[in-house]
C-alpha cells in the first residue's frame, strides 16, 4: 500500500476504497476490503480446491504465497489448469514499472511467486519492464527510466529465474513489429470512454498516459512475441501480479475474443502492508515504511524495532493477562509472508495470541527472518552481471522453454 495519494481525484477520495494501478487508499484508515475488491471487479475468491490441484498437477507442496492466501484472487485460473491438465501447457507474463532504483519487499512478491510458478509448471516467462509508463506517470526522463529498467532488471535476475525459460524485455527496446500491431488491434477497440471508466483519466492527464494501457496489454497474446511463440497463436496465457494492476487485464480480457485471442488468465495477490500498519493514513513520505532489498542488517533491525506496529499490549502485565492482537500486528503479518515453516508460524501466533510470548521476541525472530531473505538477494544481485542482463534481455528463442 506504499503508493502515494497525489493524483487521486475528489471523486476518488469519496470513495471508501480507491484500488486502480496509480493509487491505493482507504478512507479514514480502514484496511483494504479484499472481499469488496473480488465484487467489484469482478474476479473469483482462489479457492482450496484450486490450491490442490494446482498440488496434484506439480507434484510439489504450495507455495507460501498459496498457503497462506497471499495470492487470492483470479481469473480462469482453474481453465489455465484444465488445459495443463490435458497436456497443453502455458506461459507466464508479468512485469515491472521500474520507478525506483532498488526495491522494497513487497516489490519482490510477484517475481518470487512466479519463479515458483516457472520451476513447477516448467513453462516460459515473459517480463515486461515498463520505462516508457514510469516516464509518464513518474515525471523521469527517458534515459533516467531505462537505466532503472536495467537496474531492476538485476533484482529481478536475482529472483533466480531460469534464463533458458526467460524472456526480460523494457518497452522502450521491445515495442515495435508484431507486438506493436496487437496494440493497434487493442487500441481501435477501446473507445475513449471506456478507458475513462476503467482508468479514471482526466481531461487533464496528457495522452501519452491515455494511449499506454495496450502497452501493457499485449504481452498477453503469444503473437507479440513471435521469436517465441511463433505458430503457437493459441497458447495461453497466465498473469500473476498484485490486484492494483486488473484494470489493464480487465480491458484487455474485455477486448481480447474481439481481435481472435484468448484472454489471459490472472491470478492476484493482496498487498504488502507498510511496516506502520495496514490501518491509517498510508503516506509515501513517512520515512521508513518499507524494508529495502538494499538495508543493511542494521536498518532491518532497527526499522523493524522501531516501526514495525505492534499488536501487543501496552505493558508486560496487560500484555500476559491480554495477549496480542494479530489482526494489526506486523511482525506476523510479514512472518505470514515470510516464514516457511507452517508448525513454527502457527506456534508463534498461538504463544503471542495468549500473551506468552512477546513483541520483543516476535520481533527479533522477524528480524532474523528478514535478514537471511536480504543478504541471500544482495548475494545472488552481486552475482549479476551486465552481460547476465543482457544475455535475458536478447531477443532469441528459448528452444527448451517447455522441457
Ligand atoms: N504496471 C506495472 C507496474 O507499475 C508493471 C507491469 C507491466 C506489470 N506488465 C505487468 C505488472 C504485468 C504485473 C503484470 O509495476
Amino acid at each position: 500500500m506504499e503508493k502515494n495519494k497525489d493524483d487521486c481525484s475528489n471523486k476518488e477520495q469519496e470513495e471508501e476504497q480507491v484500488v486502480n494501478p496509480w493509487v491505493v487508499s482507504v478512507k479514514d484508515g480502514g484496511k483494504i476490503d479484499y472481499d469488496k475488491l473480488i465484487d467489484k471487479f469482478g474476479c473469483q475468491r482462489l479457492d482450496q480446491s484450486l490450491i490442490d490441484r494446482v498440488e496434484r498437477l506439480t507434484g510439489r507442496s504450495p507455495h507460501v504465497f498459496l498457503r497462506r492466501g497471499v495470492f487470492f484472487a483470479h481469473r480462469d485460473f482453474g481453465e489455465i489448469l484444465d488445459s495443463y491438465e490435458r497436456g497443453d501447457k502455458f506461459y507466464l507474463y508479468t512485469g515491472r514499472g521500474p520507478s525506483s532504483e532498488s526495491l522494497h519487499l513487497g516489490h519482490l512478491i510477484p517475481f518470487l511467486f512466479t519463479k515458483y510458478l516457472q520451476d513447477a509448471f516448467k513453462v516460459p516467462l515473459v517480463i515486461q519492464l515498463t520505462d516508457d509508463e514510469k516516464c509518464m506517470w513518474k515525471n523521469l526522463s527517458v534515459e533516467e527510466s531505462q537505466r532503472l529498467a536495467r537496474e531492476n532488471a538485476k533484482d529481478i535476475i536475482a529472483c533466480g529465474f531460469d534464463i533458458s525459460r526467460t524472456f526480460i524485455f523494457s518497452d522502450f527496446d521491445y515495442v515495435g513489429g508484431d507486438f506493436y500491431k496487437n496494440m493497434v488491434r487493442v487500441a481501435k477497440c477501446v473507445t475513449y470512454n471506456k478507458a475513462v471508466g476503467i482508468f479514471g483519466f482526466t481531461g487533464e492527464d496528457h495522452i501519452g498516459k491515455v494511449s499506454f494501457p495496450p502497452i501493457q496489454a499485449v504481452p498477453s497474446f503469444p503473437s507479440s512475441f513471435p521469436h517465441l511463440f511463433s505458430g503457437n497463436d493459441r497458447l495461453r496465457c497466465l498473469i500473476p501480479c498484485a490486484i492494483d494492476q486488473d484494470p489493464y487485464f480487465r480491458m484487455t480480457r474485455d477486448v481480447a475474443p474481439r481481435i481472435g485471442y484468448h484472454k489471459p488468465a490472472l491470478i492476484e495477490s493482496s498487498f504488502f502492508p507498510a511496516l506502520q500498519g495496514e490501518t491509517g493514513k498510508m503516506n509515501a513520505s513517512v520515512p521508513c515504511s518499507a524494508i529495502y532489498v538494499t538495508d543493511s542488517a542494521k536498518q532491518i533491525k532497527d526499522k523493524i524495532n522501531r516501526y514495525a506496529f505492534s499488536g501487543g499490549q501496552d505493558s508486560i502485565e496487560l500484555h500476559r493477562k491480554h495477549g496480542a492482537n494479530l489482526e494489526v500486528d506486523i511482525p506476523i503479518k510479514y512472518l505470514g509472508f515470510f516464514l516457511e515453516d507452517d508448525a513454527e508460524l502457527e506456534h508463534i501466533r498461538k504463544e503471542y495470541g495468549a500473551g506468552r510470548m512477546l513483541t520483543g521476541e516476535v520481533k527479533k525472530r522477524l528480524i532474523e527472518v528478514l535478514t537471511d531473505i536480504v543478504e541471500r538477494h544482495k548475494r545472488a544481485r552481486a552475482a549479476v552481471t551486465d552481460e547476465m542482463v543482457d544475455a535475458f534481455m536478447a531477443v532469441r528463442p528459448l528452444p527448451n522453454m517447455f522441457s
